[in-house]
């Protein structure tokens, strides 16, 4: 029978088979330091545990906090490999990733802080920043109702952060199936990997400049105006005209990515198969028809995307690189 990542003994069995085979695999894939399970088990045991309470704590204060710390490990993995380079401030020198374009939105890098402080308090100098988000992206999946899964830790913190990798590295909202999946193969992970890990966009909000041209950029409207996709639902896309009214300069405009933006769920693929997909890169993966039978897949079971979530989340999270223990996460040493 198929493991169910919601069912407590069914869950844990599967997590040991999926840590074990699939992260030691990638390993070896990404050429990274092995991690392992038992990284911290006498240097910090109780670092796992205070990463979460810090976790839970941010999440009572603010409900965006999952959304804002899947994201933020996303965009740290896709760059230089899992090494919170994302957390590294810029300086007089240089620049760094948080301050360019695809990362304007980034936030919860407090929930980061908050961690390293509990974390280093109980064992300094042992715990990596990078590590620490993993934990926390982790945390906030299953606290928001998604699946759990063992981290395998170890991952190095980098020190180097610049503005340039970003727009190279990281695929915009009006990527194409092509470019979305030549983006995810550069690290190492396949056009199911792709939809998998989209459908982290059950999570969140975004902001009106990222589904613009959806909603009014298509050529065919009276005088030149433009018209939204047509492969939106019109309803919902009056509705996010609504949102975000032509030359609206509100900062905080925007939609929710899915109905049920504050739970792990699969609406996210069921909004997809019936014209409501938000991002134009959400709704690429509809394009081929390989990638729009996972949709439908994960749509009908939420039990097979639960599962498929945490092997490709063990394999985004594999690509790390050797680097320093930094003493505070927006600085390296
Ligand atoms: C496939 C390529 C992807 C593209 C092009 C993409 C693009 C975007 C964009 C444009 C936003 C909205 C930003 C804003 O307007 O503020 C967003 C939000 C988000 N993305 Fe993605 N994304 C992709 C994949 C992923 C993956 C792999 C994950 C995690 C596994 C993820 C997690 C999220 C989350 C949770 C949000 C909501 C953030 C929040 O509310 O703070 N995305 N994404």
């Amino acid at each position: 029978m198929a493991p169910q990542p919601h069912s407590g003994r069914r869950r844990s069995r599967w997590s040991c088979w999926a840590v074990r085979g699939l992260a030691i695999v990638l390993m070896s894939l990404t050429g990274g330091d092995a991690l392992s399970l038992d990284h911290y088990r006498q240097s910090c045991p109780k670092a796992e545990a205070a990463v979460t309470a810090a976790v839970k704590q941010a999440i009572a204060k603010d409900r965006t906090v999952p959304a804002g710390l899947l994201r933020l490990h996303f965009h740290d993995c896709f760059v230089r490999g899992c090494d919170g380079s994302v957390l590294l401030d810029s300086t007089s020198n240089n620049t760094a990733e948080k301050d360019g374009p695809p990362n304007a939105s980034l936030h919860a890098f407090f929930v980061v802080d908050n961690a390293k402080a509990a974390v280093e308090a109980l064992c300094p100098g042992v715990v990596s920043c990078a590590d620490i988000l993993a934990l926390a992206a982790r945390d906030a999946v299953a606290l928001s109702g998604g699946p759990s899964w063992a981290v395998p830790l170890g991952r190095g913190d980098g020190r180097v952060s610049l503005v340039s990798d970003t727009t190279s590295l990281l695929p915009g909202p009006g990527a194409t199936f092509d470019q979305l999946k030549q983006a995810f193969h550069a690290v190492g992970l396949s056009a199911k990997d792709l939809v998998v890990l989209s459908g982290g966009h059950t999570l969140g909000f975004a902001h009106c400049s990222s589904f613009e041209t959806r909603i009014r950029g298509f050529p065919g409207g009276s005088g030149g105006a433009g018209v939204a996709d047509p492969a939106l639902r019109p309803s919902f896309a009056a509705a996010l005209r609504r949102a975000c009214p032509a030359n609206n300069t509100a900062k905080g405009a925007g939609a929710w990515m899915d109905p049920t933006s504050a739970a792990f769920d699969n609406a996210y693929f069921k909004m997809l198969q019936t014209g409501r997909g938000l991002l134009a890169s959400d709704e690429a993966l509809l394009t081929h028809p390989k990638t729009r039978r996972m949709v439908a897949l994960y749509a009908a079971s939420q039990g097979k995307f639960f599962q498929a979530f945490v092997s490709s989340m063990l394999r985004m999270s594999a690509q790390n690189q050797p680097g320093e223990i930094r003493a505070n996460c927006r600085r390296h040493n």
